[in-house]
């Protein structure tokens, strides 16, 4: 489609009346692009915006679920471009340590309904505004030249079939690896900002479940569900 609001919403409406799995919501431009944590994602003319429909067995692994989507696209970007494309926990996908794509995983459990709406934006070939420049970036200023989205939404949706697919059948040991491999967070210092607090300490490993580990310089793990992270060093 053109121009809504929230590829989000639209997924959310096509899933409540019945679509099946795999149905894809791409749009040109979002007038209220939403972004994790309740933020605005600014979503402009150029850039790829998608929504897809899935239908888990189980809710048990949304968190594993928004790691492999970050794997998955990073993995098209890479395959793609040739460019060093790296997930940040949870799952964040930059290139340069700046940001380039985002992930919104948004669960509907019901008696009447369940489904998950994943959320995918891409900053591809899309002006962002001079606020965004220092922590994002698009495929576009990466590589010097326009970027096929068409490539690039095919590339992503045989990277998330494959994802989805290892996660239905308790391959999620897989998918953590990727996630290890791509890691731009594990092995670093970061600055956790949670709804509970902030916390630092040493970005060590992520758990079976997705949770991110910490080590405290007093030498406490800390396993964090939820956050944003800060990369220090
Ligand atoms: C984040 O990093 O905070 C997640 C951003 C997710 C943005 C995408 S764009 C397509 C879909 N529709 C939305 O309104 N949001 C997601």
């Amino acid at each position: 489609m053109d121009v809504c609001d929230s590829t989000q919403d639209v997924a959310f409406a096509l899933a409540l009346s019945g679509a099946s799995e795999g149905v894809v919501v791409v749009a040109e431009e979002l007038r209220l692009g939403r972004g994790r944590m309740g933020r605005r994602w600014v979503a402009s003319r150029g850039g790829l915006w998608m929504s897809i429909v899935l239908r888990p067995e189980s809710f048990r692994n949304m968190q594993l679920l928004s790691l492999a989507s970050a794997v998955a696209v990073a993995k098209a970007i890479r395959n793609l471009l040739s460019v060093d494309a790296r997930v940040k926990w949870p799952n964040d996908v930059l290139v340069n340590d700046k940001k380039v794509a985002g992930i919104l995983v948004e669960g509907y459990a019901k008696t009447s309904y369940n489904f998950v709406v994943l959320g995918i934006g891409v900053n591809v070939n899309n002006d962002l505004p001079p606020d965004l420049q220092n922590t994002a970036t698009t495929l576009k200023s990466v590589v010097g030249a326009e970027v096929s989205r068409k490539s690039l939404l095919l590339k992503i949706l045989e990277n998330i079939d494959e994802v989805y697919a290892k996660l239905k059948q308790g391959m999620a040991s897989d998918i953590l690896n990727e996630w290890r491999k791509y890691s731009s967070t594990l092995g670093r210092m970061v600055r956790v900002v949670t709804r509970d607090g902030v916390l630092e300490g040493f970005a060590e490993d992520i758990e079976d479940d997705g949770a991110l580990r910490i080590r405290t310089r007093e030498g406490e793990a800390i396993r964090v569900y939820e956050g944003d992270i800060i990369h220090l060093r």
